[in-house]
């Protein structure tokens, strides 16, 4: 059985705390895309975490981790977390693994980045700055480095040189950088021979048996290289097409696909967000959500629910079932609204076009809803004031699948289950 978890907005749905709530007899959970610009958090009796590679697995007792094939891997980012999870006391070492076939990020991509971001100035993406885009760029050029290359000195200073020699970088012309990043890497030679292992043979394994394995997405539809707001995106497909080109399973193995939303929308960084709020809503929003990037502490732009949007990622991405995340944050709003057309010049849009400019230039129709009051003691689906029900009724609506998960808290036990929704 394999569930597929991934965000149908702009990233930081509560992906996290949703692959928390599915681990429970889970075999296995899988990073499958993207690399260390996630943040991924899960709290547990007042203690939060935030995972930026290790799948959010790793919290539930028994669960075997995978960072697959389609991951970028931050060695400093990983290695930190590994020790940050063993120290707590979290078997991490022996429920880990990195697929071989991975790519790292050097210190390198985070330099490219910087000056690319620095030269498109105020078009700038507002990048998470973890040098995710030169490091797929390089995969793609077929110049990347991958985990399975440490494992082998001769091969990983033969591609180091080559990689630095096609940015031209080789050491006529700067002096030492192939030995730096060569010390850099080999700083990690044992930590990644304790946990690189081949995790194709380790899924299809889990998959013959018929195991629970959860595929843990990360950033939202809409930043997806091919079907986001292009160049406002990250690196990456961050739909279910990535997520399975990630991990190297097949459609078919897919039963489930589970999209994270949140009750109304957020953005970090540059690119259209159409339902932008007004202030001073949009900053009470900020502070009642804690909407700051977790990776970045960065504010988060925030917007009222995007329902054409949602109906894009959902649409494209066959979403099975919903898990609504955030729905404490708006209780108790004097006014909540929807999105339901986008009005561009003359034309009303039912769908997100293809240039950044013209969602941009969308101004959304709005419908306004029902306000709902404080969820803090409700325990079931049937305990949602109404007004909160039509809310969750109109998204499944909208994104044609049932909700299974409701969020009104951000503890691991503030979570409402399908089973309860009758
Ligand atoms: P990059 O992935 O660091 O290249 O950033 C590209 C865009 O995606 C920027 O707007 C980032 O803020 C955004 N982004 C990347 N990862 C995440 C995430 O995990 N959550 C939310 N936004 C993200």
């Amino acid at each position: 059985m394999v569930i597929a978890v991934l965000g149908v907005q702009w990233g930081d749905e509560g992906k996290g705390k949703i692959v928390d709530a599915l681990c429970e007899n889970a075999h296995l959970v899988v990073r499958c895309q993207g690399g260390a610009n996630a943040g991924h958090t899960v709290v547990i009796d007042g203690s939060k975490r935030v995972l930026h590679l290790v799948p959010s697995g790793i919290l539930t007792d028994g669960t075997y981790c995978l960072i697959a094939d389609g991951v970028v891997v931050d060695l400093d980012v990983l290695h930190a977390e590994i020790e940050n999870l063993a120290n707590a006391g979290i078997d991490v070492w022996k429920r880990l693994a990195v697929s071989k076939r991975a790519h790292v990020v050097l210190p390198l991509h985070r330099e490219i980045e910087s000056i690319h971001e620095e030269a498109r100035g105020k078009a700038r993406i507002g990048t998470t700055g973890r040098g995710i885009g030169p490091c797929y760029s390089d995969k793609a050029s077929r110049l990347g480095i991958r985990i399975c290359d440490l494992l082998e000195p001769k091969r990983l200073a033969d591609r180091v040189k080559a990689l630095y020699r096609a940015h031209g970088l080789d050491d006529r012309r700067s002096a030492g950088s192939v030995e730096a990043a060569m010390a850099y890497l080999e700083g990690f030679t044992e930590t990644i021979r304790r946990i690189a292992a081949d995790t194709h043979a380790i899924l299809f394994q889990a998959l013959e048996a018929n195991k629970r394995i959860v595929l843990e997405g990360s950033q939202g539809f809409l930043l997806d290289i091919d079907h986001g707001s292009y160049p406002y995106v990250t690196s990456c497909n961050t739909g279910i097409h990535g997520l399975l080109a990630g991990c190297g399973i097949p459609p078919s193995a897919v039963t489930s696909i589970v999209g994270v939303a949140k009750a109304y929308v957020t953005r970090v960084g540059g690119g259209p967000l159409p339902t932008e709020m007004e202030e001073p809503i949009q900053t009470e929003v900020r502070q009642k959500g804690e909407e700051f990037g977790a990776t970045t502490g960065r504010p988060r732009r925030c917007g009222w629910l995007d329902l054409v949007a949602l109906r894009y990622a959902c649409r494209a991405n066959g979403v099975t079932s919903l898990a609504v995340t955030k729905m404490d944050t708006l209780a108790g709003l004097d006014t909540v609204k929807v999105c339901v057309g986008y009005d561009y010049g003359a034309q009303s849009l039912d769908t997100v076009p293809a240039e950044a400019e013209a969602l941009g230039e969308c101004n959304p129709k709005y419908e306004t809803a029902e306000v709902w009051g404080d969820l803090s003691g409700v325990q079931c689906f049937g305990d949602l004031p109404s007004e909160a029900r039509s809310y969750l009724r109109a998204i499944e609506h909208w994104a044609g699948a049932e909700i299974e998960l409701v969020s009104t808290g951000p503890e691991r036990r503030s979570i409402l289950r399908a089973k309860q929704l009758t």
